[in-house]
């Protein structure tokens, strides 16, 4: 069920009829105000300047051609040629009986298209730290609301899991089985990679055999390849339990790392040159882009193979644009890597497009992100100035919140408060996250994210759980819900509207990319649910039909809440 795109439908047609270009729209959104009615049209300003007719007079035109039928109570026209739509109650009312006899919430079923979704990408032999969030909380959300509207989702984990430190790493690990140390060390990443950097500054026969491994390596050496795939493993599986802890859809069969692309590197190379694309410059083999100018207004050139012979960053993600174009057959592509990749993912994007390795039919989008601050509104380290391991932080967050939660709940028993604290503490963190448009650095702040006040975790948790006490107090079935919905409070009128808008905020997240329009969404939902409640008794309704409409008003909440945190990625309970 989606009014704005019915609505849109209908009064583009009138548009048409009355004589408007078939290019133009009738840009049908959401009302700001209540007084211009639930939704307004704005497009036939637009429409009656390219028929150069006066907008009011066309808007009385698409009036008296618009057929809306029962939807709307009443259709005005204001200003200079606003049309407002007033959403006729009875409507409305019939359509939440459908929304909650219809599977899904009722969300219109979409063209199927194959999205990749690229995030998290941490890199091997290192911990995930705090830099790693954003990118796996805000990628994993899209990925479940694009799948939920039935897009077929590959999420792509672009692991950092190749470079030259692969030989120092290898020799390292060699090290330590010899000694017996057997893998105790890669318990601890961080230790681990610093220890094997410490022989390789310090050990001159280490570093020597460090180089001959990266060589080897690189041309498939069996024993090479075995230590390497050690090291990824075991820094994947680690990472896999901060992915189930942070109840994020990845698996370990979406890793898709660098090194997948290793093989169609040097042909990439060769056919940008053949292209007349890349050129010898200084040794080194260069793209340059008139579109980016270095200060001198010369255009700047992007370096896709070292002198050495090495291939960088970039030619990785040429080749990585172009697989997923070509091999895994994307209809979007979506990236979520913070602002300062920006330049670097626009360079490659310009630099496929001119190779013709990804059409211009096919989206590539960067859905960046800014940084997470400290409350001193510098980058979120540690006391001691560190970076923050995520593991650290998921501990502190689940830690706060049994805290606040005991406190709270002094009878109740231990181990639902150890239940209720991973769901609420990791819930808070993701949610605060989640809910600020992404686009801005944000300030991490666990006094903000865990109040029971206000757009957080813990309030939407808290009143999903206020809506099923309802029922189970009054032990309710769904199913003796049988009588047609009926509506006169405007309490109830508000909250049925607002219940019908789901798919609104589902397919704008989809579209942006941008998951705080659904917290929003859920935000403004709970709180229209709260003066619903507080004005309308919804067990002592005057008649039956009443109360059974307030019930399935309710129940068509709690069911939208939870659906709505679940495409974030939100725990909810029963009970808190
Ligand atoms: N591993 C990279 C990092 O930690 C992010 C990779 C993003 N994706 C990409 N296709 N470049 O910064």
């Amino acid at each position: 069920m989606n009014i704005q795109v019915l609505l849109s439908d209908k009064v583009n047609q009138a548009l048409i009829a009355a004589g408007a270009p078939a290019d133009c729209e009738a840009q049908v959104r959401q009302s700001a105000k209540a007084q211009f009615g639930n939704y307004q049209v704005n497009g036939v300003m637009s429409a009656a300047k390219k028929l150069g007719m006066p907008p009011r007079q066309l808007a009385e035109k698409v009036l008296q051609l618009l057929e809306l039928g029962d939807i709307a109570s009443k259709v005005e026209i204001a200003g200079p040629g606003f049309i407002n739509i007033f959403l006729n109650s009875v409507w409305l009312a019939g359509q939440i009986d459908l929304v909650l006899n219809a599977p899904e919430l009722g969300v219109t079923a979409v063209e199927p298209q194959t999205i990749v979704i690229d995030y998290s990408a941490p890199n091997v032999a290192k911990e995930m730290h705090v830099g790693h969030l954003r990118s796996t909380i805000i990628g994993d959300a899209a990925a479940r609301t694009l799948e939920f509207l039935g897009h077929n989702v590959i999420r792509a984990n672009h692991v950092g899991d190749w470079g030259t430190q692969f030989g120092m790493l290898i020799a390292y690990l060699e090290k330590m089985q010899n000694e017996n140390a057997s893998d105790m060390g890669l318990s601890d990443l961080e230790q681990f990679y610093r220890q094997a950097k410490k022989y390789y500054d310090e050990d001159s026969e280490f570093a020597a055999r460090a180089r001959a491994y990266v060589v080897k390596l690189q041309g498939g050496d069996p024993y090479c390849q075995k230590m390497w795939r050690k090291l990824v493993d075991i820094t994947m599986a680690q990472n896999q339990l901060t992915y189930n802890r942070l109840n994020v859809t990845l698996t370990e069969g979406d890793v898709m790392g660098e090194s997948l692309y290793n093989a169609m590197l040097p042909g990439i190379v060769a056919d940008l040159k053949a292209k007349g694309l890349a050129v010898e410059s200084e040794g080194a083999i260069v793209v340059f882009l008139d579109e980016y100018q270095n200060k001198d207004g010369e255009p700047m050139g992007v370096i896709i193979q070292k002198k050495d012979g090495g291939y960088l960053y970039t030619t990785t993600d040429l080749a990585c644009a172009k697989y997923r174009y070509e091999t895994l057959g994307a209809n979007r592509v979506l990236y979520y890597t913070d602002s300062r990749q920006h330049q670097h993912l626009m360079q490659v994007w310009a630099i496929v497009r001119k190779a013709g390795y990804v059409p211009e039919s096919v989206s590539l989008e960067h859905h960046l992100f800014g940084m997470m601050l400290g409350k001193d509104g510098k980058p979120f380290k540690t006391r001691a100035g560190g970076t923050v391991k995520l593991s650290d932080l998921l501990d502190e967050a689940i830690e706060r919140a049994g805290k606040l939660i005991a406190g709270k709940n002094p009878h109740m028993p231990a181990k639902e408060i150890t239940q209720l604290a991973r769901v609420v503490g990791i819930g808070a963190m993701k949610y605060s996250d989640l809910s600020k448009s992404r686009t801005t650095d944000y300030i991490f702040d666990w006094n903000n994210m865990l109040a029971f006040e206000g757009n957080t975790a813990p309030y939407m948790q808290y009143a999903y759980t206020r809506i099923v006490s309802v029922f189970k107090r009054a032990g309710i079935d769904e199913s003796s819900l049988t009588l047609p919905l009926v509506m006169s409070e405007e309490h109830e009128i508000a909250l049925a509207t607002r219940l019908l808008q789901f798919e609104e905020a589902l397919t704008a997240v989809a579209r942006e990319g941008t998951p705080h329009i659904m917290c929003s969404y859920l935000y403004e939902l709970a709180g229209l649910f709260s003066s619903f409640y507080e004005h309308c008794q919804i067990l002592n309704g005057d008649s039956e039909a009443v109360r059974q409409s307030r019930l399935k008003l309710a129940l068509l909440t709690s069911r939208t809440l939870k659906t709505g945190l679940d495409t974030l990625g939100i725990e909810t309970v029963e009970r808190m």
